[in-house]
């Protein structure tokens, strides 16, 4: 069975890998683009990659109410325990887990990580997800940087990359960091939420085919593609 990437809005992602369901900061409440909602979601797995609160966004309710196992960094799971959410794996930069789904890495990221009360939420990160069908990196929120280069070389089959700008990168970098990683696909996130990140991803997507050897997969929210 295929691996399928769903893009949720904004930075939320859903993989289904086998029998498994994860996701990816679920930011459904206050998330103009979302076309599901917390209560409808299902998950076995929800990864935090930092701390705000388009990100961390709904994690507390649905861990209560479906379970999941949620992984974050060290300060975040630290967080999520104190909201009352029980079923916690914390990891921290650098460091893979072999999860029952498969391998999990987080990665740097560029970022800033302050949780909605103000709490320390440590130091942002991406996710790098080693599936038996490919490897998927979701950079989360942040800036280019050239260490891309490494999470590059352990192969990506789909990159997920920020291309609103503003707070994240924008298109032109988002280019940039295509030839830095060299995934064989790319889909474009945290862009159109609202209008302070508006880009024409379209556009964007003909630079990717012109410019890099990377095939470009614009999802609207909602929408699913396969990992491979
Ligand atoms: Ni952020
Ligand atoms: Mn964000």
């Amino acid at each position: 069975m295929a691996t399928t990437v769903t893009w949720l809005g904004h930075s939320t992602f859903e993989i289904v890998s086998g029998s498994h369901r994860i996701l990816i900061d679920p930011f459904f409440t206050g998330n103009p683009s979302a076309t599901t909602t917390a209560a409808e979601v299902q998950p076995d797995f929800i990864v935090v990659t930092h701390g705000h609160g388009d990100h961390v966004g709904d994690t507390v309710e649905i861990a209560r109410r479906t379970g999941a196992l949620v992984i974050a960094n060290f300060e975040i799971c630290e967080w999520l325990g104190r909201q009352g959410v029980e079923n916690l794996h914390a990891q921290h930069i650098g460091g893979a887990f072999q999860h029952p789904f498969g391998v999990l890495k987080l990665t740097i990221a560029h970022h800033g990580s302050m949780l909605p009360d103000g709490s320390n939420g440590g130091n942002p990160c991406g996710v790098l997800l080693k599936l038996p069908e490919g490897t998927l990196y979701h950079a989360a929120d942040t800036g280019l940087f050239l260490d891309m280069q490494l999470i590059g070389e352990e192969g990506i089959d789909t990159a997920i990359l920020p291309i609103g700008d503003n707070f994240t990168m924008g298109p032109e970098d988002a280019l940039r960091a295509l030839r830095l990683i060299q995934p064989k696909r790319v889909i474009p996130a945290h862009y159109n939420t609202w209008p302070l990140i508006a880009q024409d991803a379209t556009a964007w997507a003909e630079r990717v085919r012109a410019e890099t050897s990377t095939e470009p997969v614009v999802l609207q929210p909602g929408e699913s593609t396969s990992l491979g």
